[in-house]
């Protein structure tokens, strides 16, 4: 079997620029060296070459001179509305093969209002919502406090802490004053779904002839081969619920390797299927590629009915703490085998393998 070069793609955190007024918070969706170099051995371990490559603008360079056969992309992007994208379409105008998800879908998937309104076009199951882009709008008839209150494009729960969940309507302009000031960029205000945090990682492409769009018909046959689904996660934030009551950017960054990660999730199987058709369902209406991760909120006061919050298209691979890591090990699939099957579908994806 040919041996291939393989870009590995990321944004370091030590090589994020810094800037006046710059937040604490500013590049915690950034990768540590530690998480590179685990990818890296994972494709050695693969037997393919690579080599690491800063996503960011000496990439139209430092790429042609390596001239790699593929790309390991999980670029997040320092800035702009669409930055998870930039990398993806550099490396289509280059005309050089990636894995993950294209320059649509990461750029809608960054934006959690128009990742929902597709989601309501296809009446899949997310929390009733609107964006404020100034804090004095009016609040639509239909929201009904408590209220969750975060940033419509960040991700590692930036901006989100025990505040977020909002009561009154002081509390509401409030914490959408902080979000728009702080982030530069609309609030998104969600109805509160009080209950339990689930998250679903995929990997794979769907296979067969796949629209965008759901069967309209409710009894048609669910189709959801060529994805493999890792078993659910489910973050237990009992021990925090009078601290943080949602899974805080405090809970994943100081106290990430304190949680308590349940997987399996003790769900039964009826709502492991659900779960894993929603997240299929949309993987597929936002044209996703090769991995993702959906996350849920189930709902304590009706029957813990399934809520979609997100699709993370670039979903974290930290070995050990990473969700979607913590998956895998729990089906005993290492890091190593992940990051290869991740690689796996990217290469048929595009006829290499
Ligand atoms: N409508 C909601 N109701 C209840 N809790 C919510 C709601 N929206 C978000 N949360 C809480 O905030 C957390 C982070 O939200 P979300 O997944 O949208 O943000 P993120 O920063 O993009 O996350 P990630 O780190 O997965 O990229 C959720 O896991 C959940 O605990
Ligand atoms: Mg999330």
């Amino acid at each position: 079997m040919k041996i291939l070069k393989v870009a590995v793609l990321a944004n370091l955190k030590v090589n994020a620029p810094k800037f006046e007024g710059m937040s604490e918070d500013q590049w915690d969706d950034l990768d540590s060296e530690k998480t590179v170099n685990s990818i890296m051995e994972a494709i050695r371990s693969g037997g393919n070459e690579c080599e690491f490559l800063e996503g960011d603008s000496t990439l139209p360079t430092t790429i042609t001179k390596y001239k790699p056969d593929i790309c390991f992309n999980f670029s997040e992007g320092h800035f702009g509305d669409s930055r998870e994208a930039q990398v993806p379409a550099l490396l289509e105008m280059l005309r050089i093969p990636y894995t993950g998800s294209r320059v649509l879908s990461l750029a809608l998937a960054l934006d959690k209002p128009m990742t929902k309104r597709i989601l309501w076009w296809h009446e899949l199951p997310t929390p009733a919502f609107q964006e404020f882009d100034r804090a004095d709008e009016a609040l639509n008839d239909d929201l009904k406090f408590p209220l969750f209150v975060k940033p419509s494009r960040e991700g590692t729960s930036m901006g989100i802490s025990a505040k977020s969940v909002v009561n009154t309507e002081d509390e509401l302009h409030e914490q959408v004053s902080y979000i728009i000031n702080k982030y530069k960029q609309p609030a998104l205000v969600e109805d509160y779904i009080e209950g339990r945090e689930v998250t679903i990682g995929l990997v794979g492409n769907l296979v067969g002839p796949v629209a965008r769009r759901m069967p309209i018909n409710p009894d048609a046959p669910r189709v959801q081969a060529g994805l493999y689904f890792l078993p659910p996660m489910e973050v237990d934030l009992k021990p925090y619920k009078l601290t943080d009551a949602v899974y805080s950017n405090r809970l994943k960054v100081a106290l990430a390797e304190e949680l308590d990660y349940l997987c399996p999730a003790p769900i039964d199987e009826d709502l492991v299927d659900e779960l894993n058709w929603l997240a299929a369902a949309v993987f597929r209406v936002m044209g996703a590629n090769d991995v993702s991760r959906v996350d849920f909120r189930l709902d304590a006061t009706d029957n813990w009915k399934p809520y979609i919050l997100e699709i993370n298209p670039l979903p974290g691979l930290a070995p050990v703490i990473s969700d979607l890591v913590i998956e895998a090990r729990a089906d005993n699939i290492d890091h190593a085998t992940l990051v290869n099957m991740i690689l796996d579908a990217g290469l048929k994806r595009y006829g290499l393998k």
